[in-house]
This record gives structure tokens, sequence and C-alpha cells, in this order.
């Protein structure tokens, strides 16, 4: 039986793509930014999973006004980097795992979540950046593969609606209901990423909230519960337009049950435009 022993956050801000692009992570804005992902590169190289479950956003890279899926999957063997402005990023095509990424739609659509299902979708630095802070070298190079599959679960978060807090934790709880009744022994983690509190336009860009987000952090398990009836309107106040990307990590909450233990945090101030927060939670139950 499949089973998500993981679950792990963290913003993807693009910025840290260019800068393991240029070679530019020991520069001493960056250093502190790319420190607080050593031990999580250790734990996961040594707990590999066989397949993430990974929760993004498209930034209008694969889809754009014509077409909003609200919850979409890649069921794809493979999706190439996306082209963002200046041409793709030199990071390795990302391998799907179609068979378990076909049987999770199936089993959340006939569980009455539809999702939208995606054959062919470049992937931009919701998704790759992630895979980069995880997955690198100890020096923060890019690896020539990447060494695990990965099933790409894109949300909006970018045209409103969003879709809610709550919405986002049962689609998560759906998602474990279809691993769980996966054939395969594999081990799977979840990763929700965006965030943390970041507004990119507007009179109050440049908008963090610490205070705010450290209570996020500590929620997710000490009352994460609180957490899924947050409301647009918070996140738009509290973290600015951009912090809404959080709901995100209510389907990696929400996919990972009631016995969860934190094994590391990471938060910095400013990455970018962003405050920017990675935290690694273990499922108990899945020991
Ligand atoms: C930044 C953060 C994001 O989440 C994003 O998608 C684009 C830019 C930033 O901080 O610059
Ligand atoms: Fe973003």
């Amino acid at each position: 039986m499949a089973r998500i022993t993981h679950g792990l956050t963290t913003s993807h801000v693009p910025a840290i793509g260019a800068m393991i692009d240029q070679g530019r992570t020991d520069d001493d804005y960056w250093k502190p930014i790319f420190a607080g992902y050593e031990w999580t590169k250790d734990y996961v190289a040594k707990n590999m999973p066989d397949v993430v479950i990974l929760v993004y956003n498209d930034h209008a890279s694969a889809f754009d006004m014509k077409v909003i899926p609200t919850f979409a999957i890649g069921c794809a063997d493979k999706f190439e980097p996306a082209d963002e402005g200046w041409g793709p990023r030199p990071v390795p095509p990302v391998e799907g795992h179609a068979d378990l990424a076909w049987h999770i739609a199936q089993s959340c659509i006939l569980d009455e979540f539809d999702m939208t299902i995606i054959n062919e979708m470049d992937v931009d630095h919701g998704l790759t950046v992630p895979l980069d802070v995880i997955f690198d070298s100890k020096d923060n190079k890019t690896p020539k593969k990447w060494p695990t599959k990965v099933i790409p679960i894109a949300v909006n978060v970018v045209t409103y609606p969003p879709p809610s807090g709550n919405r986002c934790w049962m689609l998560g709880e759906a998602i474990a209901r279809a691993v769980a009744s996966y054939p395969e022994d594999l081990n799977v983690h979840i990763w929700g990423t965006g965030g943390m509190s970041h507004q990119l336009q507007g009179p109050r860009a440049g908008l963090i909230n610490p205070d705010w987000d450290k209570r996020f952090l500590d929620d997710l398990t000490r009352d994460p519960q609180r957490l899924r009836t947050i409301e647009h309107i918070e996140y738009l106040r509290e973290t600015g337009s951009e912090g809404i990307e959080m709901v995100m990590w209510l389907i990696m909450r929400g996919a990972l049950g009631p016995n969860v233990s934190e094994l590391h945090r990471h938060y910095h101030v400013p990455c970018s435009n962003t405050a920017l927060g990675h935290i690694v939670l273990k499922n108990e139950d899945a020991a």
C-alpha cells in the first residue's frame, strides 16, 4: 500500500532559481536563505520518497485567462520547465508517475472532487524552485535528473476566486484516501508550496507579516483545525495579495492526518519580496 509519510512546505520565490542558475547562492543576501534547507536536504536524501505529490500554482505559464482550472492534476510521464520570459530554466524535465496520478484522479473524482486532468503541461518556478531547494547538491547545484517522480497538483490562487482553505483541506483528505488505496508499496511525500506573506503589486507591495506567518507555522501542528477556517479576506488583509498561496499548504496538511510532528522549520525575511517559510512535518501514523 502507498503511504504519505511526510509533508513539506516551502515558498517558491523565482529569484531563488535565478541565483542557483547564476551560481550566486553564497552571496551575503542569499547564503542564510539556502542554509535553512541544509537540514532538509540531508533528511530527505536519507528518506527519499518514491513520489512527491507537489501542490503548487502556475503563474500564467501553462494556463492563462483562457482556461483557469481550480484544481488540476498532471497525469503525464514528463513535464518540461516553462519559459517564464527568459527561456526555460536549465533544470531537468520533471518525471511524472502517470499510473498513480490517474489513480488519484479517478479516486478524487469518484469521491466528488472534480479535478481537471492535464496530459501536457510545462511547469514554472512554482514547481521547480521547491525541487531545487530540496534536491540540489550541498553546494546548491541542480542535479542532472530529479531523484524522485513528481505528480503536479496545480491550484488556482492567481485569479479570483481561489478555493477556500477548507476546500483545500478536504481535497488533501481525498488525496490521502486515494494514495492509501493504491496497491503498490510507495513512500509518498506531499508538498505544499508558495507563501508566506507577500504582496507583489499595488500600494501595499512589499507587505510582510512575520507574527501572522509564525502563528500559521505553529498551528500546522498545534491547532491545524483553526487554519481551515481562515477566510480569503484575512489572507488578503494580513498576508498581502499573494499570501493566498498558503491555502495550498492546507492540501498538504489535510492529507497528512491528525498525528503529525514538526521536524524542521526555516523562516527568513526578506527573500526577494517574500517572507520565506519552510517546514517539514512527519506523519507519525505512517512511520
Ligand atoms: C515572488 C514571489 C512569488 O511567490 C512569486 O510567484 C513571484 C515572485 C517574489 O518574492 O519576488
Ligand atoms: Fe508565487
